[in-house]
């Protein structure tokens, strides 16, 4: 139980056991078989979460938090033409022996920092883009009867500490399911799935509804779900009963949102960080700004050249 002031209640050594073993999340989904038609026509023939900011994938700083946050097992549902996901995470030994082989260490260590464990990746096709919760349910096997999160790559979350790190020591606490939340502003909220709010106890809320992309009218509040899940495996259950949702996808909003109609506990998590939205073209290059500008190699050209250009801009005016 949680409490307003996010005070832990006292439990027996043996009880904490227990539950810590329901509650270890080693296992994420990355859902990446949509089309993303947003960054058309580069995504005809690239991935989109091979678009990088600066010079790393998005998908790498996805598996960076995961990994953060303890993640073991790591689950891909893809689609057509995303096998340079796999070659991506793959080893390289010719690239590796030729980096060593010219002294370029750091270059070496970073090419080898994207190398997976055998074993610790799994690819799950997703046949028809049917929406989020569709790809999300096409795992159910790998994931049988344990919690697991979901990341959404083009979800990009900047901070000192990971959002998905946060999320699962939040969970060990509440169990339930948990959904990252940020506060947009009202008229931003139809982009989103929105919580409806039963109490909010600060960084954490409990939920009493969800709506995936309501009118500005019908948003419950203006907290919004960012891309990243801790679930139990009952919302896999409830994924294979949905019909589409809200733009003829099958939602993962909507099967959270049956956990609660179950009297499932459902909680809001509002992280520490700043999210952008790599999905969407303006996200994609305040993120690319932002991450070149925390880089020593590059911050000093680049805010000279974002000074130019503003001061010219603003000369035109
Ligand atoms: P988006 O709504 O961003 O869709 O999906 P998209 O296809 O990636 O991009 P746009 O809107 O066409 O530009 C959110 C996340 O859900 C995954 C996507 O890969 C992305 O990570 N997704 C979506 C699936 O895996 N399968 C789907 O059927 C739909």
């Amino acid at each position: 139980m949680l409490t307003r002031k996010n005070t832990v209640p006292i439990v027996s050594r043996s009880e904490k056991m227990g539950r810590d073993m329901r509650r270890k999340v080693t296992k994420a989904i990355f859902p990446v078989a949509g089309m993303g038609t947003r960054f058309l026509p580069a995504t005809k023939a690239v991935p989109k979460e091979i678009l990088s900011l600066v010079d790393r994938p998005l998908i790498q700083y996805a598996i960076d938090e995961a990994r953060e946050a303890g993640i073991k097992e790591f689950i891909f549902v893809t689609s057509r033409g995303k096998s340079a996901l796999e070659d991506y995470f793959d080893h390289s030994p010719n690239l590796e022996q030729e980096l060593r082989k010219k002294g370029k260490i750091e270059l070496l260590e970073q090419v080898r920092n994207t190398n997976m464990e055998s074993g610790a990746i799994a690819y799950i096709r997703q046949h028809k883009a049917l929406g989020l919760g569709h790809a999300v349910w096409c795992a159910r096997r790998l994931i049988a009867n344990e919690p697991f999160a979901v990341i959404l790559p083009d979800d990009v979350i900047a901070g000192e500490e990971s959002c998905l790190k946060q999320m699962v020591e939040a969970y060990e606490e509440t169990g339930g399911s948990m959904v990252a939340a940020m506060e947009v502003p009202p008229e931003k909220a139809s982009a989103y799935g929105v919580l409806d709010v039963k109490d909010d106890m600060g960084t954490m809320v409990s939920v009493k509804g969800m709506v995936e992309k309501p009118s500005v009218e019908d948003a419950p509040s203006n907290l919004a779900v960012i891309g990243r899940y801790i679930l139990t495996p009952d919302v896999l259950n409830n994924i294979q009963k949905l019909k589409a949702g809200s733009g003829g996808e099958i939602q993962l909003t909507d099967a959270i949102a049956a956990e609660i109609e179950q009297e499932r506990d459902v909680f809001g998590y509002r992280f520490r960080g700043q999210r952008f939205d790599c999905g969407s073209k303006a996200g994609f290059l305040q993120a690319t700004v932002a991450f070149a500008l925390a880089r020593d190699d590059l911050k000093d050209d680049l805010s000279r050249y974002l000074h130019e250009i503003m001061a010219v801009k603003n000369a035109a005016q």
